[in-house]
């Protein structure tokens, strides 16, 4: 294969349709459509609507990477797209979408694990990292810590027992009336509130990671507040909530620093973007001595751009291609992962 390679990265798991052009290591094009506005109306995505829409979308959305990237169908080398985990209706569009172009084009095809796309949108924003290192997965379908000791080696050695940590901003969002997707607003509205109220969550007991009992919390105390006929300080709550959430999510980190003494950590996923996820994994890195990454927030929600990385390293360290009969899939493993 000529050097450098062109791969073209496509993203189709939920409601963003997205298409990104890597020329070698260099990111030339990241066109994202993304389908919030369409959903919002709804409180949370519409499967059979995300499919729909991502159908309409994503031959544009292609060529229009395509061209902002200077490139044409032509000049592709490989073709990586994400096969799961996701809505399965809309993770079909962009494998078929992919699937098509490999084999009219005559590349290869890589099947991309979401998130360890996630994870490699990092060695985008940061080219100097090098595993081994911890992840912080923390999206709206994932949450735990992956330990990377490879290009293609991802082990997932903590998870929560039950929700996601972005499905929890979402859910707690909507408790309280707040519009879709709930993380950006409680993040908003979390910097002028004060994180007073203990929500006891069964991670606090005693228990693993979970988000579904924080979020029951956070539930429970707004109904007694409603019972009492006492008023609810928004801001509090977004900030309380918050907190819990997320110094879980850092103290299972920490746990695994001290565990493996790995000192390199990076954040990963939609949740990343979170102003106090960040700051929180910056100051503990900093009293542990320990060096974290979080890429730009273009690339921590949903994007092509982490796709056509994955896709490229998948190349690199010689992992085979799919064939044309790679499917969706909704749930999917990463190693170590017991479910
Ligand atoms: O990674 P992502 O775009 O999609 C999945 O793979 O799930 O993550 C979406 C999640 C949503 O739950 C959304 O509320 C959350 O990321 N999110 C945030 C923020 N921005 C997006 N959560 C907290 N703070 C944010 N600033
Ligand atoms: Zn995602």
């Amino acid at each position: 294969m000529k050097e450098p390679t062109v791969v073209l990265g496509i993203e189709t798991s939920c409601d963003e349709t997205s298409a990104a052009v890597l020329v070698g290591d260099e990111l030339k094009s990241n066109i994202i459509s993304s389908q919030i506005e369409i959903h919002r109306r709804f409180g949370g995505v519409v499967p059979e609507i995300a499919s729909r829409n991502h159908l309409t979308a994503i031959l544009p959305v292609i060529d229009e990477a395509l061209t902002a990237a200077g490139v044409t169908r032509g000049d592709i080398d490989a073709v990586a797209v994400t096969y799961g985990a996701g809505l399965v209706g809309a993770l079909l569009v962009g494998v078929s979408a992919a699937k098509a172009l490999s084999y009219a084009l005559g590349v290869p095809l890589y099947a991309v694990n979401h998130i360890e796309a996630h994870i490699a949108a990092n060695y985008i924003s940061c080219p100097a990292l090098k595993p081994p290192f911890l992840a912080v997965v923390a999206s709206g379908g994932h949450t735990g810590i992956v330990r990377v000791d490879g290009l293609n080696e991802f082990t997932l050695v903590s998870t929560t027992v039950d929700d996601a940590i972005g499905e929890a901003f979402d859910k707690v969002a909507r408790a309280l009336g707040l519009p879709y997707p709930g993380g950006p607003i409680i993040d908003k509205l979390a910097r002028s509130g004060n994180a007073s109220i203990e929500f006891i969550s069964h991670k606090k007991r005693g228990g693993e990671l979970s988000y579904s009992g924080l979020k029951t919390a956070v539930v429970n105390y707004l109904h007694t507040q409603a019972q009492r006929g006492a008023a609810v300080n928004v801001e509090d709550v977004c900030a309380s909530f918050q907190k819990t959430a997320v110094d879980m999510l850092i103290d299972a980190a920490f746990a695994e620093v001290r565990r493996t003494g790995i000192k390199t950590l990076v954040a990963a996923g939609g949740v990343s973007a979170n102003s106090y996820l960040r700051e929180k994994l910056r100051a503990e890195s900093e009293r542990y001595g320990c060096t974290a990454t979080y890429p730009p927030l273009s690339l921590c929600t949903d994007n092509a751009a982490m796709v056509a990385r994955r896709g490229a390293d998948m190349l690199k360290g010689g992992v085979a291609p799919a064939g044309l009969d790679l499917n969706a899939v909704s749930y999917l493993k990463i190693k170590g992962e017991a479910k």
